[in-house]
Formats: C-alpha cells, structure tokens, sequence
C-alpha cells in the first residue's frame, strides 16, 4: 500500500520563518476545505496571534463557526497552564492531607512558572481538539509558531513519554509500599489511587497524540524564494524526518512575477534560481508556488485567490 497524499492528512501543520505566509496559507487551506465540504478547524498555536487578523474575526480559545464548516480558533498557551494550575490546585485540597498542602501549593507555583508547562499546556489543548475528530471536525489545519517553536511542540509528546512514564513507575513503586504498610497495620487498603488513575490518564492522552501526530498529520512548510528561508526549511525539513513526523508540500510564497519590470525584474531574476533548488530538493514532496499578490490578504476574496493557488497544484 502506498502513502496516502499528504494532503489527506486529517491535521496539516503550517510550519516556516516568521512573516513567510504561514497563517496567510492556513488560512486559505482551511477556507478551501471548507469550500469542499470537509468540517474544518484553523487553529492558531502561535503566541504571537495574527490568525483572528487575517480572517478579520476576534478569536478566542473556544472554537467559533464563521461560516457554513469552517471554526477557528487561537490558543492561549499561557491561560491553558493557569487554568489546568488552578484545577490540580483544587483537587489538591480534596485530595491532599492539609499538612502537605503547602508543599504542594509551593511545586504548583513553581510549575506554572515553567517554561515547558506552556507548551505542554498548548498540546494537552491541541490533544482536546484533536479528539473531536471524527465527532466534530474532518479536517484541523494548525497556524504554528515559527519553525523552532513549532518543532518543539510536535516534539513533546514523545519527550514526555518517557517523563510520565517515570512518574507512573514511582508512583506504582510508593503505592507498593503502601500497601505493604496497610497490611502489616492490619488496615485495609481499598487499591484506589486517584493519582496513578491520572498519570495512567495522561499517559495514554499523550501517547494518543504521539500517534496522531506522526500518522495522521504533514507538516507544510511555507518559505519565500530567498537563500535564508530556504536553508531553515532544509533544516526543518530534516528535523521532521529525524522525528518521524511527515513532510507535506512546500509552498514558496510571494514569488515574483516573471513579467516584472525594474526592481521586482531583478528580484524574479534572482529567486529563479531559489525557486529551482527548492524544485529540485522537495519536487518528491510537492512544491506549489503562490504569487506575490497585490492586497494586504485579510479580504476572503484575496484568500480565496491565494486558495485558488493551492488547489491548482492539487491540494
Ligand atoms: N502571496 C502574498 N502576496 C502578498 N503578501 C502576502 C502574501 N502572503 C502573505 N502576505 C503578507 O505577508 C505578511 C505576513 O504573512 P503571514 O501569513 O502573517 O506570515 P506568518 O504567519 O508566516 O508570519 C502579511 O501581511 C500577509 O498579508
Ligand atoms: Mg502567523
């Protein structure tokens, strides 16, 4: 059996430099999927949200229809960890002998305060909205960060297996004791362990992830024909491959055109011969080019143009 396409994918990311076109293209993607019926969601994952921007709808992190098969949303990495902080805090003082509670409160604190609590708190969202496919959505195309951020979020749920799976064994090994403890005092042990019922929880969420991501997501990388761009996505690309995730197409945006005169006859002269390395490197994945276009791109008809681009390479 041969690969699927990998614009069948049920989720594509939109990975590239900052300003390259990315929520530009997610957005055009996510309005010609939804043009073809596909119940489709645009999420933005990027702290510096401009998704909202160019759809010309305020966004928050609940999914809002904006017209006939098309949500979108923005996720606010920083508010997921305070609220999923706020909640572990509350089922502490249920859960948690009011001696340690302090000690706990202080480890929370100090949790939210980290740098890999955000992240985590952006793909325990992303896992939320990924499990409402099939039930609520065909399609989920994700507007990423830029590349570095982007390639540790896809990252992270193999980087925390190993983690969890840690905490999963002490904890068996802690509630080990504790039976044998209950059984010497001759008090019975009623085998209940809200938390090992958690982290079994977390594990196989993640787990669950892991798997979406690398078998049903492609990662599209976006790049404007210039020397830089092009070594970033060369080193993205290889990061994709190193991790097991799949490369989509590459989409080369704001490609000058050919009949251009003046300045602009320059630059097409000189992305010609970007353009055909970026060809000859990812022709295998799919390289679909879109035009530098006139508009400021926020209009529908101007995405629906750019859309237009994207479904006449075949996406
Ligand atoms: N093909 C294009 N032609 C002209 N302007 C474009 C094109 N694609 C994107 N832009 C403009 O470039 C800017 C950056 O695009 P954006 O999609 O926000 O990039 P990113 O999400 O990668 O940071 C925006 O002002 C957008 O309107
Ligand atoms: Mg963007």
């Amino acid at each position: 059996m041969t690969d699927p396409p990998s614009t069948q994918r049920t989720v594509s990311f939109f990975g590239g430099k900052g300003g390259v076109g990315k929520t530009t293209l997610a957005a055009s993607y996510a309005l010609l999927l939804a043009g073809r019926g596909h119940r489709t969601l645009v999420v933005s994952t990027d702290p510096a949200h401009s998704l909202g921007d160019v759809l010309a709808v305020p966004l928050g992190d609940e999914p809002a229809e904006l017209s006939g098969g098309l949500w979108a949303c923005e996720i606010d990495g920083e508010s997921v960890a305070r609220r999923r902080v706020e909640q572990v805090s509350r089922e502490a003082q249920e859960a948690v002998p009011r001696e340690v509670l302090p000690a706990v409160e202080q480890h929370l604190q100090r949790a939210a305060a980290s740098p890999g609590t955000v992240e985590s708190a952006l793909v325990d969202r992303l896992t939320d909205l990924l499990d409402e496919v099939p039930a609520r959505w065909d399609r989920i195309v994700v507007d990423s960060a830029p590349t570095g951020h982007m390639l540790r979020l896809l990252s992270l749920p193999t980087l925390l297996t190993p983690w969890i799976e840690g905490l999963v064994r002490q904890r068996e090994q802690v509630r080990g004791t504790e039976r044998m403890l209950s059984g010497l005092l001759g008090r019975a042990d009623t085998g209940q362990d809200p938390l090992l019922q958690r982290l079994h929880g977390r594990r196989s969420r993640l787990e669950r992830t892991r798997r979406r991501l690398l078998d049903e997501s492609a990662v599209h990388l976006v790049l404007v024909p210039e020397r830089l761009p092009l070594a970033e996505t060369e080193r993205a690309a290889q990061a994709l491959a190193d991790g097991g995730l799949t490369l989509g197409s590459v989409a080369v945006n704001r490609v000058a055109p050919s009949d251009a005169t003046g300045l602009l006859a320059d630059r097409a002269r000189r992305e010609a011969e970007v353009r055909a390395t970026i060809r000859q490197r990812f022709g295998d994945h799919g390289v679909v080019e879109v035009p530098l276009l006139r508009g400021e791109l926020t209009a529908r008809s101007e995405l629906a143009e750019v859309a237009e681009h994207l479904a006449s390479a075949g996406w």
